[in-house]
């Protein structure tokens, strides 16, 4: 039987861990935590993410603070307001949706926000890090760490033995999810545009993690009977069977396929998708512990 990963169960059950912390971090220290989000222009997508980040900061018992600029904000303007967000101390994570319209340099932004408030995980501080296996000292990108709660709930917290292969090797999600695995002891294999003959490489994986933007590009016989298969991918194709004009969301995985031969595999939508708020929830009561001298919990 396969298991079908119930991403928002999963995510839930983070969030749940989350309110419980920040909860007695206040009652603990008087510190309720504190989280900044910031969109500049009017993407809808981006809208709609950061919509509902700051309602579940809400949820999460945090003090939710949301700056809404408007598309033409220079770069020095958003640079002033992240160094008055590094500098309140009621704040313990700022968040900078991405992407920026196009006249910013995004990642003079990015790496402006101070490394404890980075609860993107995307500052080289942290990249570096989890680089070097301080999984206790920085901040990790959302979407990965979510990834590795499945992937730990499935096998534990050691990976000793088990081969990893991660499809993608992009800062924001493939070079940190092989970290992780890393950290784990698994024996982890980076595969990307150029790797020869993919499918090899991935029939040796017992934890296969697709994160390219290719929608099904990951066939059955990719897969090693039995393995892991977590699918990152969110890729909208077209759905003439639902109507005209209509589309649905695709992963990077040929879903009913690969499943008959997985043991364990997550669906698009609702897979990897909603833990990367629950896990952003979770990198700000973290830094909120850290900023108070409290030992941080794990998720
Ligand atoms: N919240 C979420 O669930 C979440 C978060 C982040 C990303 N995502 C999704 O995950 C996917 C990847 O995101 P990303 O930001 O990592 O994307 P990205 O920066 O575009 O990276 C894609 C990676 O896939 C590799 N690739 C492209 N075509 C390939 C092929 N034919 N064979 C093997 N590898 C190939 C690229 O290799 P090269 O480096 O050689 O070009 C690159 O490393 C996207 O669908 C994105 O929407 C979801």
């Amino acid at each position: 039987m396969t298991t079908v990963i119930d991403g928002k169960q999963v995510a839930a059950s983070v969030i749940d861990a989350v309110k419980t912390a920040s909860q007695v971090l206040t009652e603990q220290t008087g510190v309720k935590t504190g989280l900044a989000v910031v969109i500049v222009g009017n993407d809808p997508a981006s809208h709609a993410y950061v919509s509902s980040k700051s309602k579940m900061a809400k949820e999460c018992g945090f003090t939710s603070v949301q700056h809404t600029l408007p598309e033409e904000t220079t770069q020095e303007e958003l640079a002033a307001l992240v160094q008055t967000l590094n500098t309140d101390e009621t704040l313990h994570g700022i968040l900078v949706q991405l992407p920026l319209p196009k006249h910013f340099n995004s990642e003079a932004i990015v790496q402006s926000i101070l490394p404890e408030k980075d609860v993107d995980g995307l500052h080289v501080v942290n990249a570096g890090k989890l680089a070097t296996g301080d999984l206790d000292g920085g901040l990790v990108s959302c979407t990965p760490a979510g990834a590795m709660v499945f992937v730990k709930r499935t096998h534990g917290e050691d990976l000793s033995g088990l081969n990893a292969v991660v499809i993608g090797r992009s800062n924001l999600f493939g070079k940190p999810m092989a970290q992780l695995l890393l950290a784990a002891n698994a024996t982890v294999t980076i595969a990307h545009s150029r790797t020869k003959d993919l499918a090899a490489v991935c029939r040796n994986a017992d934890i296969l993690v697709a994160a390219v933007g290719r929608p099904e590009m990951v066939k059955a016989d990719w897969v090693k009977p039995g393995a892991t298969v977590i699918d990152v991918g969110i890729n909208r194709i077209a759905a003439p069977e639902k109507g005209e004009g209509k589309s649905r969301l695709v992963g990077d995985v040929a879903f009913e396929e690969c499943a008959k031969v997985a043991a364990v595999i997550t669906p698009v939508p609702g897979g990897v998708g909603p833990m990367t708020i629950a896990m952003l929830m979770a990198n700000t009561v973290i830094a909120a512990y850290r900023k108070a001298g409290r030992t941080a919990p794990k998720f």
